[in-house]
């Protein structure tokens, strides 16, 4: 090809580039709902230049899409959600997207003892408290939010009163979402005390890399380098034991279909994976977890600070209708909840999750996409 020739070849070359990609930006707060009790609820949508966007709202400072390209560089919406806040105050919400807490996952028959007191907590899953009560926990209140458009982030923030849903103190809880140019949702915790207090947040996004309301997950495969976790008897309660993965369904340091062995616990309390692996020496640039969906190429690479992650096949899922009337079927999205040990709280082995006046709790997850 002659000098010339390369140069229109070029110059058309970055045209289509610059016609295709777009730059990244802050939109909101919008209009997206009220709540039964007539609060509105806010929307704001993340773009990066690579076409990725999220849509984040103040209840419950949720993820309600993700639009994430694929190999083709065809865009889903890679989580469940609802359309409306009516959704997602409906008994079909089952933690879609939303920040969980003051303390998630579980913590046995809702109580716990801190300097000599005890504090009772909400009973609402079997006979224990699960993701920070029934009423007034993180993901059923709607939060404040701000744009922060030179990070491309919106920053949520929620001042839980002193003995709301039964914990100590006075939470002031923040979480940070930004979209980067390199196709990663960032999500950054930070929490503040008046009172000693017990603190462990997640987000709890269901994805499905093939797009929300596709088939199981079944065929994703799943790497988690983990080589223990912390067993739970039939309510879902940690054992106190830390056992090994090896030889077990639950052992995903090699690459593996998430549906090659789940037929063997099916029939165990767990009814699929519901599993806390204890993630051994890692830091914010080794991933706790790569997921990949053979049909779209969709890659989800996990990162976090924080010393577990809850693996759940969404086992619990009941063909729910969701986004766009699209019905989400048992076991069609998983979830990867980056935090501390379940029932902590009652475990003095396990790594503490009591927050002190003074000390402030910081908790990074970063969800990372990619396609191959
Ligand atoms: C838990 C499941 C629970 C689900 C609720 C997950 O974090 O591990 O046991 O059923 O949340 O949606």
């Amino acid at each position: 090809m002659n000098l010339h020739r390369c140069r229109i070849v070029f110059a058309v070359g970055s045209l289509c580039v610059m016609l295709t990609s777009s730059r990244a930006e802050v939109t909101g707060p919008t209009a997206y709902g009220k709540t039964a009790d007539g609060t509105a609820v806010e929307q704001y949508v993340l773009k990066n230049k690579n076409g990725m966007v999220a849509k984040l709202i103040t209840f419950g400072a949720t993820v309600t899409e993700l639009e994430v390209p694929d190999k083709k560089g065809k865009t889903a919406d890679v989580v469940l959600g609802f359309d409306t806040v009516a959704g997602y105050q409906s008994e079909d919400n089952q933690y879609f997207g939303c920040t969980t807490g003051r303390v998630c996952n579980r913590i046995a028959k809702g109580k716990f003892t801190l300097d000599g007191k005890e504090y009772k907590l909400a009973v609402n899953n079997g006979e224990n408290h699960l993701h920070g009560g029934a009423k007034r926990s993180l993901d059923r209140v709607v939060w404040k939010a701000e744009p922060l458009k030179d990070k491309n982030a919106v920053r949520f923030t929620y001042s839980s009163p002193d003995g709301e849903e039964g914990y100590p103190g006075k939470l002031d809880v923040s979480v940070t979402y930004t979209l980067t140019d390199k196709n990663e949702l960032r999500i950054e915790y930070a929490a503040t005390t008046d009172k000693a207090t017990p603190v462990n947040l997640t987000n709890h996004s269901y994805f499905n890399l093939s797009g929300h309301g596709s088939d199981t997950i079944l065929d994703h495969e799943l790497t988690i380098p983990a080589d223990k976790y912390t067993p739970t008897d039939e309510g879902l309660i940690p054992t106190g034991k830390i056992a090994d993965v090896a030889g077990t369904p639950i052992d995903f340091n090699k690459p593996t279909k998430i549906g090659a062995r789940i037929e063997k616990l099916v029939k165990t309390p767990t009814l699929g994976y519901d599993h806390n692996f204890v993630l051994g020496k890692h830091d914010l640039t080794t991933p706790i977890a790569t997921v990949r969906d053979p049909k779209s190429g969709r890659v989800l690479t996990v990162y976090t600070d924080q010393p577990a992650v809850q693996l759940y096949t969404g086992n619990f899922l009941k063909g729910q209708k969701g986004k766009g009337g699209k019905v989400y079927k048992h076991q069609s999205a998983l979830c990867l909840e980056t935090q501390h040990y379940p029932d902590s709280v009652n475990h003095p082995e396990f790594p503490s999750i009591i927050l002190k006046p003074g000390q402030t709790y910081k908790h990074v997850c970063v969800y990372a996409f990619s396609a191959e």
